[in-house]
């Protein structure tokens, strides 16, 4: 296929750029090249800014448009319109479009979708009701030649968030580790180049609709046990409940990462992927996603990114207080 990526050179673009090579496609790039220009040095690479001015593009030559990395209307409506005549629209949103995350039934594909209450919003804040007025705009232009991607936390080597990377590094660095909540808490992600392959896959299938697409859901226990198999470790876990960590003001998620515990989100890793599952998302051992993200964080080309985990005095402070 001719596959044009808009983006592509981060993380999810970068894994799905990987994926498309690999499986032999045409790739063309459209970005501002900014973000890791030297990557791709055989692609085509065409220069823009998406928000602003798309007429780089062309014609429509392509069989699909991979939409990596907005949540904005206003850059989706330029792309749908400069792209009108592409055969294929793939829009990557988010778990976050969904009204409600107590329940797996709430964050079914069909469930009730997040409303904007603020149509000029562009901000973080408003990011899951602006990932479901991007994906209704994708659907109107494209209808049933549109697929919707749907993740959870993607994970993997060059994550820039730094979420996942937190535990087997913690881990791995070993002491006294401080567990958020109960052992048997679900944690639940994907890794970035099992998603990326995923995407790829289901374009040259010609999937449509929405999809789930994160991974299966595991117990916090299993997770850490797994990144102490790897790793070697010989960490030592205190469990820490979530009362006591909301008491102490710890930020749920990104303080502790994977960590939730507000009422109302009792169920945001506890995502449906059957429909994803059964359209062909499989998903590689736990083992190589700790390994390889340990590996990638060892010779990182990104600096750490900051207010996620808690620092060693924190952490330590709160375990002896627990
Ligand atoms: N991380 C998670 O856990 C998670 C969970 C759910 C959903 N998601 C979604 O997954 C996607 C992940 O995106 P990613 O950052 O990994 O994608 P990516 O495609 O790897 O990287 C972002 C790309 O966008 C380009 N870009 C940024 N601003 C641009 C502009 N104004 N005009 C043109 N190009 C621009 C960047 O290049 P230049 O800077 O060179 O322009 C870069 O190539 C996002 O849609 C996110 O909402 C993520």
């Amino acid at each position: 296929m001719r596959l044009l990526v808009l983006g592509g050179t981060k993380f999810l673009g970068r894994a799905t750029v990987d994926a498309a090579l690999a499986r032999g496609h045409d790739v063309t790039l459209f970005n501002r090249g900014q973000t890791n220009p030297e990557l791709y040095p055989a692609v085509e690479k065409i220069r823009g800014d998406r928000t602003e001015d798309l007429s780089a593009l062309g014609g429509s030559e392509w069989d699909a448009v991979l939409d990596m990395a907005t949540f904005l209307p206003r850059a989706v409506r330029l792309s749908v319109e400069a792209l009108r005549g592409v055969t294929r629209y793939v829009y990557i949103s988010s778990v976050s479009a969904y009204a409600a995350h107590s329940t797996p039934e709430e964050q079914v594909e069909g469930a009730p979708v997040e409303e904007l209450d603020d149509p000029g919003a562009e901000d973080l804040e408003h990011y899951g009701a602006l990932k479901a007025v991007c994906e209704s705009i994708v659907d109107g232009a494209f209808g049933d030649r549109a697929l919707i991607v749907r993740p959870g936390l993607i994970v993997g080597p060059h994550d820039p968030t730094d979420r996942f990377t937190y535990w087997p590094r913690r881990i791995a660095a070993g002491g006294h580790v401080l567990a958020p909540g109960a052992p048997q808490d679900p944690v639940q992600f994907v890794d970035v180049r099992d998603l990326g392959d995923w995407i790829v896959r289901a374009t040259e299938n010609g999937l449509s609709g929405v999809y789930n697409a994160t991974g299966e859901v595991m117990t916090f226990q299993e997770f850490l046990d797994k990144c102490l198999r790897v790793t070697g470790s010989e960490a030592r876990l205190t469990w820490v409940p979530s009362d006591y960590l909301l008491g102490e003001g710890v930020e749920e998620w990104m303080g502790v990462p994977l960590w939730i515990a507000s009422p109302g989100w009792q169920a945001a890793n506890s995502v449906p992927v059957s429909k994803a599952t059964a359209a062909g998302l499989t998903f590689r051992p736990l083992a190589e996603t700790i390994a390889d993200t340990l590996a990638w964080d060892a010779q990182r080309e990104l600096p750490r990114a900051e207010g996620v985990g808690l620092s060693p005095e924190r952490e330590q402070e709160l375990l002896a207080r627990a």
